[in-house]
């Protein structure tokens, strides 16, 4: 699996004299099995980009390759691409629709045309693997806590089997609790399962020690590309667009530049802990 973004920009509004230039000329390679995080202050095109990439929006020019494949041109198979990349939207769980949690998570397999038999066992897998147990599984999605419900939302996507999930913001508007369920489960498909995921947050502390890229973006443009330690050495950058590093990386910048021996690259608050024990240990 690769995505390839070349050249490409995104306008809404072209002809109404009310245009809003959301992404511009971006260039942009994804890798299978990266774990991407992609953050950005409110507004500057995390979720335009996002929707470019399974054919949902086209873009307003450029192209994006998909396995090499350029997916405007005109025998490309858009259908196809819905499948193989799954976008989950924000607040998912507002979609959720149907009276059960199984119907719902059949909805889209159904919609691929698979036979039956497939469809159900692509579900229970997919339930599976997001922890939903059998005793749920009758069960009107509504009764379930946020947590469980985007959980179900997830699996709906995971049925259609994905080469790449795509994630809107997906721990948006969880207690802590729910939140560590969800990164914990995508860290757990992307370990267990090879999946490639982009994850959108405007949050640097909630991608930061699960992602092994961050693209930052700011006005449109992508103007961050590397792993959590490189892109937290711009701190000032990132704060003048809006962008708070993780409190721990934080105080580790600051200790350093009062002259304290921090060694590595912290990215987490348990790195940072140990960072200073070793620097007071010696
Ligand atoms: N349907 C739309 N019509 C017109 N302008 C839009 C539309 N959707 C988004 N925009 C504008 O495009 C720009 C990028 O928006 P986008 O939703 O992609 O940003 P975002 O990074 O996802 O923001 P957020 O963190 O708030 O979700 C913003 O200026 C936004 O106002
Ligand atoms: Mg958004």
């Amino acid at each position: 699996m690769s995505i390839k973004l070349q050249d490409v920009n995104y306008i809404y509004g072209i002809g109404t004299g009310q245009e809003i230039h959301a992404l511009k000329n971006i260039n942009l390679e994804i890798n299978n099995g990266e774990f991407i995080g992609l953050a950005g202050h409110t507004g500057s095109g995390k979720s335009t980009l996002v929707q470019l990439l399974n054919g949902l929006m086209r873009a307003s020019s450029g192209v994006i390759y998909y396995n090499g494949q350029n997916i405007y041109d005109k025998l490309y198979n858009m259908h196809s691409l819905r499948s193989k990349v799954g976008l989950v939207f924000q607040y998912p769980e507002h979609q959720l629709f149907e009276t059960t949690v199984i119907n719902d998570v059949q909805f889209g397999p159904k919609n691929l045309g698979l036979p039956q038999l497939e469809m159900e066992l692509r579900s229970f897998q997919a339930l599976k693997m997001v922890g939903i147990g059998d005793e749920l599984l009758d069960v009107s999605p509504f009764t379930l806590s946020g947590g469980q419900k985007r959980r179900v939302a997830i699996a709906g996507i995971l049925a259609m089997q994905p080469e790449v999930l795509v994630l809107d913001e997906p721990v948006a508007g969880l207690d802590p609790a729910g939140r560590d369920e969800i990164l914990g489960l995508l860290k757990k498909l992307h370990s267990e399962n090879n999946i490639t995921i982009i994850l959108v947050s405007h949050s640097m502390d909630d991608i930061a020690k699960y992602v092994n890229r961050m693209l930052v973006m700011n006005k449109g443009e992508i103007v961050l590309d590397g792993n959590p330690a490189k892109v937290f050495q711009f701190e000032k950058e990132l704060e003048r667009i809006g962008l708070g590093i993780p409190q721990a990386v934080k105080v580790c910048h600051q200790l350093r530049e009062a002259g304290a021996y921090i060694t590595g690259e912290p990215i987490t608050a348990e790195d940072c802990a140990e960072a200073i024990y070793q620097w007071l240990k010696v």
